[in-house]
C-alpha cells in the first residue's frame, strides 16, 4: 500500500507533488521519491523516510518539469531504503506502482537471462525493464498493454516516458487509481483524497483500465484496448479538516472531537421529531433478513464484533463475524438472503475489498459501512451507510472506530424495529439514550488526566493484558491493538472468562492488567476473573462505569467512566483505552499520528 501521483501541467509540477505525497503519506511513509522530465531528461529524487526529506532535497536542488510522478512507499518488497524507493526509472521510462507483482521473480530471471540489471530488490523494476523492452517496438500504449499481460498480482502503476513529453499513463488492475482534471492540469492519484487539494472532478479506473493523461486531455481503455468515457464525480468539501488547529498531532484532535463526531453521525440517521431511525432502501427487507455477516480487518473488524453483540441482543438474526483476509478464503456457503456487512474506515483495505468481490460474484447483498464514500468498497456495494466522521489523518483509528460502532448500534435498533423484534417504548429509549451519547462522549473525555497517570505504570512493563467480557471483550482486544500499535509495547487483549486456560502463566508481579468492567451482566464474572490475576500478582488498572468497585485495596488504580444504557457502555469504554495508548505512546516519544511499520489504508493483500 503505496501512494501515486501524477500530474501534467503547463507549468512546474514538483511542488504539487509534494503536496499530494504529504496527502498520500497515510498509505505509507517508509521512503519517497518523484520524477521529472525536463530538458527531455527523466530527474529522479527519492529519500527514505518522510515527504519532508523529499521536500528538503527538493529545496537544495530544485526539479523542472511540467510533467512528473510521485510515490510514498510502505515497503512490500525490499526494505526501506533510497535504491528501493519509487520510482524505479531505466534511460526511458520512469514508473510508481503500488501493490505486489506476484510473479516478479520470474519475470525478474527472465530478463537476468537477457542480461538485464536490476538495481533495486523490489518487484517494480520487472515494470520498469518490461516496458524498456517494449518501446524499442512499440508505442507508449501498447508497451503498457503488452507489459500488463504478463504481470500477474493486485496492483497500480503510473508511468513517465522520456521520449513522449506530454502524457502519464496509469494503469489498475486490484488497486484503486484515480484521474482528476483541471484547467490545462490533469492528474493521477491512488485516491481522490490526494487530489482534493487540486480539483474536485475525479474519475475513478475500474478493474483492467488503462489512461493516457495530456494536460489538456483524458483517453480511457478497458482492460481489451478498447476506448470507453468515464463518469466525471464531483467531490465534497474536505472542510479544513487537515489541519490539525492547536492540537500536538491529529491524533489527539481525533479523539478529543469524538462527541462531535457521534453528534453528527446520529444527527445523520436519527429522526429529531419522530424519534425513529432514517435507514430505508435496505437491499433485502429487514424480515426476510436470515443472516447478518459482518466483515472487516482490524479496528474496523473490533466493532464487527461489538456489534455482534447487539444484533444478539436486539435482533433474533443469526450473526457472524470474519476478518476479511480468512473470509476472503474461506469455504462460503453463500444464501441470497444473507446480509454480507463490510466495515472499514478508508474504504480501500485490499483483503476487505476482495472479500466484498466474493460477495459480489455469488450475487449475495452487500452493505458498506464507511468513512470515505468515495472509496471503492462504498462504491462496490449494494447500499452504503456513511459514518460521516471527516477525515481521520491518524494511522491509529480513533473516531472512526466510534463512527462505526454508533452506524452499527443504529443498524440493529433499525432492523429490530423493522422485524417487529423491540418493543417500541424499548426503542425509543434507545433512541433517547443514544441522542445522549455526545454529551457523555464529553464527559467521558474528561478521565484524560487519570489516563495520564496510569499510563506512567506501563513505562517499564514487559508487556500488558486487556481483559473484558461480552461487549467489553472487543473493547479489550482494541484497547490491546490501539497500545501495541502507539507504543510498540507488547499488549494481548483476552475475554476475561478465558485467561485460566492458559493466559494465566503470563502474570507475574507487577505485569500491567486492564479490567474493562461495566456494571453488566458479567460484572462479578469479571471481577472473580481479576482476582486470579491479583493472586497471581498481576497490577490491576480497573475501569468502570461502577464507582463502588473502585474503591478495592487490591486495583491499583481506577478509571470510571459516565453510565448510560448498557448496550451503549462499550463506546463510552473505548476512549479511556484510546487515551491510555496515546498518552503511552506520549511518554515513550513515539510517533503518535504515524506509528512505525504501518499505513493508514491497507490496499495491499
Ligand atoms: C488500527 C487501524 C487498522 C484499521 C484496518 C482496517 O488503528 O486503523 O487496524 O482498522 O487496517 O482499515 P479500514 O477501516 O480502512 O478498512
Amino acid at each position: 500500500m503505496c501512494g501515486i501521483i501524477g500530474i501534467v501541467s503547463n507549468k512546474p509540477v514538483s511542488i504539487n507533488i509534494i503536496s499530494s505525497l504529504k496527502r498520500l503519506e497515510y498509505r505509507g511513509y517508509d521512503s519517497a521519491g518523484l520524477a521529472t522530465l525536463s530538458k527531455n531528461e527523466i530527474n529522479e529524487k527519492k529519500c527514505s523516510g518522510r515527504v519532508e526529506e523529499l521536500e528538503k532535497i527538493l529545496f537544495k536542488s530544485p526539479s523542472d518539469g511540467n510533467i512528473g510522478i510521485g510515490h510514498v512507499r510502505w515497503a512490500t518488497h525490499g526494505i526501506p531504503n533510497v535504491t528501493n524507493a519509487h520510482p524505479h526509472s531505466s534511460e526511458i521510462v520512469s514508473v510508481v506502482h503500488n501493490g505486489i507483482i506476484e510473479n516478479s521473480d520470474e519475470i525478474k530471471k527472465d530478463l537476468e537471462k537477457k542480461g538485464k540489471k536490476f538495481k533495486s530488490q523490489t518487484d517494480t523494476e520487472v515494470i520498469t525493464l518490461l516496458i524498456t523492452e517494449a518501446l524499442a517496438n512499440h508505442n507508449p500504449l501498447d508497451s503498457v498493454f503488452k507489459t500488463l499481460k504478463k504481470l500477474k498480482g493486485s496492483f497500480a502503476v503510473g508511468i513517465l516516458f522520456k521520449n513522449h513529453k506530454d502524457i502519464i499513463i496509469g494503469a489498475r488492475r486490484g488497486s484503486p487509481l484515480a484521474v482528476g482534471y483541471s484547467n490545462k492540469e490533469n492528474y493521477l492519484g491512488s485516491d481522490s483524497y490526494a487530489l482534493k487539494s487540486m480539483t474536485n472532478k475525479i474519475s475513478y479506473l475500474d478493474d483492467g483500465d488503462v489512461c493516457i493523461l495530456t494536460k489538456d486531455n483524458v483517453e480511457f481503455y478497458d482492460s481489451n484496448k478498447k476506448k470507453i468515457n468515464k463518469k466525471v464525480h464531483l467531490l465534497s468539501d474536505d472542510k479544513g479538516i487537515s489541519d490539525k488547529g492547536d492540537y500536538k498531532n491529529f491524533m489527539s484532535k481525533e479523539i478529543f472531537e469524538q462527541h462531535v463526531t457521534a453528534k453528527n453521525c446520529i444527527k445523520e440517521y436519527v429522526d429529531n421529531l419522530k424519534e425513529d431511525i432514517n435507514i430505508f432502501n435496505f437491499p433485502i427487507k429487514p424480515s426476510n433478513i436470515n443472516k447478518i455477516t459482518l466483515i472487516g480487518c482490524g479496528t474496523a473488524y473490533h466493532s464487527c464484533l461489538t456489534a455482534k453483540y447487539w444484533f444478539e441482543e436486539l435482533t433474533k438474526v443469526d450473526v457472524e463475524t470474519d476478518i476479511a483476509s480468512e473470509f476472503r478464503y474461506r469455504n462460503l456457503k453463500f444464501n441470497e438472503n444473507n446480509l454480507y456487512i463490510f466495515v472499514s474506515q478508508s474504504g480501500e483495505t485490499a483483503d476487505t475489498a476482495a472479500a466484498l468481490d466474493i460477495c459480489k460474484k455469488n450475487k449475495v447483498k452487500t452493505c458498506s459501512i464507511v468513512n470515505v464514500v468515495e472509496s471503492t468498497i462504498a462504491r462496490n456495494s449494494d447500499w452504503v451507510l456513511p459514518i460521516h466522521a471527516g477525515p481521520e489523518i491518524g494511522v491509529a483509528s480513533t473516531k472512526a472506530f466510534l463512527g462505526q460502532m454508533i452506524v452499527l448500534f443504529i443498524l440493529a435498533l433499525k432492523i429490530s424495529k423493522s422485524r417487529s423484534e423491540i418493543a417500541n417504548d424499548l426503542y425509543i429509549k434507545k433512541i433517547k439514550n443514544l441522542k445522549d451519547l455526545p454529551a457523555k462522549i464529553k464527559e467521558t473525555l474528561k478521565v484524560e488526566h487519570n489516563v495520564q497517570l496510569m499510563a506512567k505504570e506501563f513505562l517499564n512493563a514487559k508487556g500488558s493484558m486487556f481483559l473484558g467480557r461480552g461487549s467489553s471483550y472487543p473493547i479489550a482486544l482494541e484497547g490491546a491493538l490501539k497500545l501495541k500499535e502507539l507504543s510498540y509495547l507488547h499488549a494481548e487483549g483476552y475475554p476475561a472468562g478465558e485467561m485460566k486456560h492458559g493466559p494465566l502463566a503470563l502474570i507475574e508481579e507487577g505485569l500491567p492488567v486492564i479490567v474493562i468492567a461495566p456494571k453488566d451482566k458479567y460484572f462479578e464474572k469479571t471481577l472473580s476473573n481479576m482476582q486470579e490475576v491479583i493472586a497471581r500478582g498481576g497490577k490491576i488498572l480497573f475501569i468502570t462505569n461502577n464507582l463502588k468497585e473502585l474503591i478495592n485495596e487490591n486495583i491499583r488504580f481506577g478509571l470510571r467512566v459516565p453510565v448510560l444504557d448498557d448496550s451503549l457502555s462499550p463506546i463510552l469504554l473505548t476512549i479511556p483505552l484510546q487515551l491510555l495508548a496515546y498518552h503511552v505512546a506520549l511518554l515513550k516519544n513515539c510517533d503518535i499520528d504515524k506509528p512505525r511499520n504501518l499505513a493508514k489504508s491497507v490496499t495491499v493483500e
